[in-house]
């Protein structure tokens, strides 16, 4: 019998902290899509459990990614979350001049000041690397190459004869529940019958089966492989879904953004664009709606006190089992 993870690792500040650095700071995290910044100056930024991450294409049509803070007095090289900066990343506080490529051009008005040497206070850079268009970024400079992580789910798609088609649309939503919450609901289809009447509907009586292979969890509902649930439900260590259709996919960020405060980053793919997505759309608002109202719930349980640990199905929480253990060495 597999007894949960305590209450007190969900929603807390501390665990949250070790989350940030031990767990968040040597993934590789989901970013964009490369379609998404196609010209030169071309920006994306975002922030995944604190990190502020940003990436740019540089004037040779390369992506690079960097921390999004001047190394001044840490001001915004960029606000919000896409868009383009010309030539050169110009600091929002005081406005230190960058290259594309992160160096220092001008310490703009700085003054003469001993010793300060521009060449010194280039942009504080990230690994990059990207996988069928899909471009992630890692804090780590020891994590292992992305395509060695990718690796299954590859196989599975190349297998299956399965693109990543173009993006289409962008959604967010945030939650009042710890990312962890989030991610195990997502990673069980025994809450199906009772939280999801209507996909219920939609799978009958299949069978859903879940297995982990490395780093990547693969879902199934056996037995709809032909109808217009046909897909590739994955799910890479430690926060992103990317579900592949037939027609189209759907990259499904849990961001933690913060101590039992959650953000779903939704990239929808399809070479019809946005107009293509109709119904794909009107059921993931949904499905999402349903998840964030029971995840909202047992995250107010989980704070409450009462319960302190319970126990996992073999059967049908096998993938939650594995990704308690690893959060569990996280907190070790
Ligand atoms: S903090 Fe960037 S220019 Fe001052
Ligand atoms: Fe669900």
């Amino acid at each position: 019998m597999q007894v949960t993870l305590p209450a007190r690792l969900y929603g807390c500040p501390d665990a949250w902290l070790r989350e940030r650095t031990g767990l968040f700071g040597h993934t590789w995290l989901f970013l964009a899509h490369e379609a998404e910044a196609p010209d030169a100056g071309d920006w994306i930024a975002t922030d995944v459990a604190g990190h502020q991450l940003l990436m740019v294409r540089g004037a040779d049509g390369a992506l690079r990614a960097f921390h999004n803070v001047c190394r001044h007095r840490a001001g915004p090289l960029v606000s919000g979350v896409a868009g383009n900066c010309g030539r050169e990343l110009v600091c929002g506080y005081h406005g230190w001049r960058y290259s594309l490529e992160g160096r220092l051009r001008a310490a703009t008005g700085f003054g003469a000041a001993e010793g300060f040497d521009p060449r010194e206070f280039g942009l504080l850079g990230l690994r990059l690397e990207t996988w069928r268009g899909l471009v992630f970024v890692t804090l780590d400079p020891d994590a292992a190459p992305l395509g060695q992580i990718v690796a299954p789910l590859e196989m599975l798609l190349a297998a299956r004869g399965f693109d990543i088609a173009r993006p289409a649309a962008r959604r967010t939503h945030v939650l009042d529940c710890d990312w962890k919450v989030y991610a195990e609901n997502y990673l069980e289809g025994y809450h199906i019958g009772s939280v999801h009447p209507v996909l219920a509907d939609e799978l009958g009586p299949a069978e859903y089966r879940v297995r982990v292979e490395g780093d990547l969890v693969i879902q199934e509902a056996v037995g709809v492989n032909d109808g217009p649930q046909a897909g590739v439900w994955g799910w890479l260590w430690p926060n992103l879904g990317i579900n592949v259709y037939r027609d189209g996919a759907m990259i499904e960020r849990m961001t933690p953004v913060g101590p039992g405060r959650t953000r779903l980053d939704y990239l929808f793919l399809n070479d019809g664009g946005e107009g293509a997505l109709g119904e794909a759309l009107v059921a993931s608002d949904r499905l999402t709606a349903e998840d964030a109202a029971i995840c909202e719930a047992v995250q107010r349980n989980l704070t409450a006190g009462a319960y302190e640990t319970g126990v996992l199905s073999p059967r049908h929480e096998a993938a939650v089992a594995w990704f308690q253990m690893r959060i569990g060495a996280v907190h070790a």
